[in-house]
C-alpha cells in the first residue's frame, strides 16, 4: 500500500468541545503521522475558496458560516492508504449514519457541525495541503 498525505479539519464545534487531543489520538494509535499541524481562524473568503467546490449547494453559506465561528485546527496528516484510513476514521458525513468510535459518531452533533474535515483523493489532498501549508510548511519523518 502507498504511503499518502491527507489533510484534515478539526471542525469549529469539536475545538469548542475541547476534544483536539481525543482526535489527534486517534489518527497516531491507526499509524498517521503528523507531519503539519497548527491553530487557523479562517476568513470568509478562505473558507469559500477551500469549500468552493461546494459552492452552488444549497448548504454552502452555512457550511462557511460555520467553518469561522471559531478556530479550527488543520494538520497534514501522513501514513499508508492515509486518505481512506482518515476517512473510515471520521465515519459518515452525517453524525447520525456515523458507527459508534468513528470521530463523527462520538463527537458530532449534526451533518453542519461534524467534527472534522478529511481529504477524498490524492488530488484534493495535494491541493489542500498546499492550501493550508504551501510548499515548505511540513515536516515529513
Ligand atoms: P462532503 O464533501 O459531502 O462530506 P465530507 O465532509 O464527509 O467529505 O460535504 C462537505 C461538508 O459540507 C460536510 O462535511 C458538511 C457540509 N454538508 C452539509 O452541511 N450538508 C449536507 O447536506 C452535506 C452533504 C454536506
Amino acid at each position: 500500500m502507498a504511503v499518502e498525505r491527507t489533510l484534515s479539519i478539526i471542525k469549529p464545534d469539536a475545538v469548542a468541545k475541547n476534544v483536539i487531543g481525543e482526535i489527534l489520538s486517534r489518527f497516531e494509535k491507526a499509524d498517521l503521522r503528523i507531519i503539519g499541524a497548527r491553530m487557523v481562524q479562517l476568513s470568509r473568503e478562505d473558507a469559500e475558496k477551500f469549500y468552493a467546490v461546494h459552492s452552488e449547494r444549497p448548504f454552502f453559506n452555512d457550511l462557511v458560516s460555520f467553518m469561522i465561528s471559531g478556530p479550527v485546527m488543520v494538520q497534514a496528516l501522513e501514513g499508508e492508504n492515509a486518505i481512506a484510513k482518515n476517512r473510515d476514521l471520521m465515519g459518515a458525513t452525517n453524525p447520525k449514519e456515523a458507527e459508534a468510535g468513528t470521530i463523527r459518531g462520538d463527537f458530532a452533533e449534526s451533518i453542519d457541525a461534524n467534527a472534522v474535515h478529511g481529504s477524498d483523493a490524492p488530488e484534493t489532498a495535494e491541493q489542500e495541503i498546499a492550501f493550508f501549508f504551501g510548499q515548505d510548511g511540513l515536516c515529513p519523518r
